[in-house]
């Protein structure tokens, strides 16, 4: 091999539960190989001369990292500053003048924090949503941490009560959001990709919104942005533009595969068919959803009429975690207190939180499942323990849904490339992070 050509690194994991979440939805006793970013095979008694690193997972579940698609990590920092609000006070009162108050020091480190939470809880991808500025901080965090991520600055040209620094020019905001897409979308070998985050309707322009359609489909990215997730929010857009929220998106040519809808819970008949018809994709955020007490989504119906759904978290202040177990937990648990308990079984908020979240990126072909020639986005889940057991004849969608922890997440592979063994963080500097996120913190408060 010539002296200039890297050997590709491999890692054999020996002896996992694979649960592949492949289509046939098959349940594995054996060995993953990784070689460099992707999984090269998986079987049983796999040759072990090969690998140069060698993790013996003795019966741990080997799963597909979780794809959450919908996260603010620019919102770590203000976790527990928000508490007991609706939406539009909670982003009047509070989110807006603390994303105000942001420099990229401290955009830096609420990335950080976030990243370091998301890794440590099984979460390999996010679709992020940042600040108005210094976005190009949270970017810098995604590419040291190793996290797979599709995000973008959040745009905001319009609206009342926007504090200062949040507000934009339209060419301004459209101008700053291709400087950043050229510069981040495929960056660290495609690893992190752009998306145009228009904030909500309530907080753009038809101008802008119009802009982010045409742009989005000349670079081919996709459009991220919040849609009905309150009451007061619809009632907003309808007073100004005189329709209904996902009319109003469809009515201008924003409804297409490309858009990401956060929340999704104030939809008539109208707007369901429009996001079917469309190919809309729509994520499903519980824990905001409970805490900001905007409403249940109607999930199971939009899952039967073949729309595609993920799950994410939204950001600290409205959850206040970013942990996909309590989400997949609440996702659940939330329509069987509406619609009875057969409606959602674990199985089916699995694949939610892996298949669901890769098929509204548009990335089910890359990650997702536990297949040969997807990209090696793992996490191992040490399932000793007395609060998941017995683990005789256990039925494992229910063990990992219904009981397991992120306390049981031991080891993290993103990209190949192993960002926790035996939960030590690797990527992160645990201790510098917690240390810097709480002095950045105190210095943005100082700055409101
Ligand atoms: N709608 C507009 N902005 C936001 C935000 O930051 N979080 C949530 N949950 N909803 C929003
Ligand atoms: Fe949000």
């Amino acid at each position: 091999m010539g002296a200039n050509i890297a050997a590709t690194a491999t890692i054999l994991i020996r002896n996992a539960v694979i649960m592949t979440m492949n289509a046939a939805d098959d349940i594995i006793f054996g060995d993953v190989l990784i070689e460099g970013e992707r999984i090269a095979a998986i079987g049983t008694d796999l040759p072990e001369k090969s690998a140069d690193t060698i993790i013996d997972a003795g019966g741990k579940v080997l799963l597909p990292g979780f794809v959450q698609t919908h996260i603010h990590l620019c919102q770590t920092l203000f976790r527990g500053r928000a508490d007991d609000l609706e939406l539009i006070d909670w982003l009047r009162q509070r989110i807006w003048p603390l994303e105000a108050a942001h420099n990229e020091d401290s955009v830096y480190y609420s990335a950080m924090l976030g990243i370091g939470e998301l890794i440590r809880s099984g979460t390999t991808t996010i679709l992020d949503m940042e600040t108005v500025r210094h976005t190009e901080s949270a970017f810098q965090a995604i590419a040291e941490s190793g996290i797979r991520a599709v995000s973008g600055k959040v745009m905001m040209d319009h609206g009342t009560e926007v504090p200062l620094p949040l507000q934009e020019k339209t060419a301004q905001s459209l101008e700053e959001s291709v400087r950043l897409l050229e510069k981040w979308n495929g960056a660290e070998g495609g690893r992190i990709e752009y998306a145009f985050c228009p904030r909500f309707v309530v907080s753009c322009t038809e101008e802008l919104l119009i802009g982010v359609r045409d742009l989005a489909e000349q670079y081919g990215v996709r459009i991220h942005t919040h849609a009905s997730e309150n009451t007061g929010e619809i009632a907003i857009v309808e007073a100004e533009r005189g329709m209904r929220n996902v009319v109003y998106l469809d009515h201008i040519g924003l409804a297409r595969p490309n858009l990401i809808l956060a929340h999704s819970i104030w939809l008539n008949d109208e707007e369901k068919r429009i996001i079917k018809e469309r190919g809309v994709k729509v994520t499903h955020c519980p824990g905001s959803n409970l805490k900001l007490a905007s409403g249940v989504a109607e999930i199971p119906e939009l899952i039967r009429e073949g729309v595609t759904v993920g799950i994410g978290a939204d950001g600290a202040p409205c959850n206040n975690n970013l942990d996909m177990f309590q989400e997949m937990r609440l996702t659940a648990y939330m329509q069987k207190v509406k619609h009875g308990p057969t409606v959602m079984n674990a199985r089916t908020v699995l694949r939610l939180a892996t298949m669901g979240g890769a098929a509204v990126l548009g990335m089910e072909d890359r990650i997702g499942s536990v297949e040969a020639g997807k990209l090696a986005d793992l996490q191992l889940l040490d399932l000793e323990d007395f609060h998941v057991y017995p683990s005789f004849d256990a039925d494992w969608y229910s063990r990992v849904v219904y009981a397991a922890t992120r306390g049981d997440v031991d080891t993290v592979i993103i990209n190949g490339k192993i960002a926790m063994k035996g939960k030590m963080m690797l990527t992160i500097d645990k201790p510098t992070v917690l240390r810097e996120a709480d002095r950045s913190l105190k210095m943005l408060l100082a700055r409101l």
